[in-house]
């Protein structure tokens, strides 16, 4: 599910980028019969990555993300752009157009940084590009024992994870401090508990 949507976004962004720039460059060449119809022919096309856009970026953001300064300065990034970029190219404005073009290819380098940083950082599951295979790796050390490799196995008197109606917060809560039989996590990072619990939600049916 989140590899998935992942890749739905990467794309969805590519298209939205290109679509972008291939706008700022015609309007800079003051092709503005070329724009106006190139605008006009994409226009649901542009419509449709943009919702795309908005719903996988929520939905990953609500769903993963791990909120750093960084993506913080991304969003804001992202939704300054989207006005500036619609006034600029309504009024033909290239300084505008220009400001929301910087907008979007900063926030996209700035997730670019943001993985590199990670990459560089000391190696254990959490640098892990894809939380789901972090999140599979940590469930492996830490919970198959009890819970099994489909969450349902039940040892030691374990809850079946394919049909937890937890919050990601309570599972958090759960999984940190232990309850009853199950014993906490309090060693592995931030981030590794985000990805099991991503991991988790993959059993259910
Ligand atoms: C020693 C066995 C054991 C291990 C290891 C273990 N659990 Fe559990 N788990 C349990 C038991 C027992 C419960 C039921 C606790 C209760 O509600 O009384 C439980 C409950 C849960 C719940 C709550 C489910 C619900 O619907 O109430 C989640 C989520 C969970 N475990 C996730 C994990 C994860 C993720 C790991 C690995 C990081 C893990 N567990 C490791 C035994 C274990």
């Amino acid at each position: 599910m989140y590899s998935n949507i992942l890749l739905t976004h990467k794309i969805v962004v590519t298209l939205f980028l290109l679509q972008y720039l291939i706008k700022f460059v015609l309007l800079v060449a003051n092709k503005k019969e070329a724009l106006a119809k190139y605008t006009k022919a994409t226009r649901i096309a542009e419509m449709i990555i943009s919702v795309a856009f908005l719903v996988t970026g929520i939905w990953m953001l609500v769903n993963w993300a791990p909120i750093s300064t960084l993506i913080m300065i991304k969003l804001v990034c992202v939704f300054v752009s989207i006005p500036v970029a619609i006034i600029g190219f309504k009024k033909g404005s290239k300084p505008l157009a220009a400001l929301a073009l910087v907008l979007i290819f900063a926030s996209y380098g700035l997730a670019e940084v943001n993985k590199k940083k990670k990459a560089g950082g000391k190696v254990d599951t959490s640098t892990s590009a894809d939380p789901i295979t972090t999140g599979k790796l940590v469930y492996q050390n830490s919970c198959i024992n009890c819970h099994g490799a489909d969450g349902k196995l039940g040892g030691s008197g374990a809850k079946d994870l394919s049909v937890t109606v937890l919050t990601i917060d309570q599972q958090r809560e759960i999984i940190r401090n232990g309850k009853s039989a199950m014993p906490g996590n309090k060693d592995i990072t931030d981030e590794q508990v985000r990805a099991v619990i991503l991991y988790v939600g993959t059993f259910r049916h």
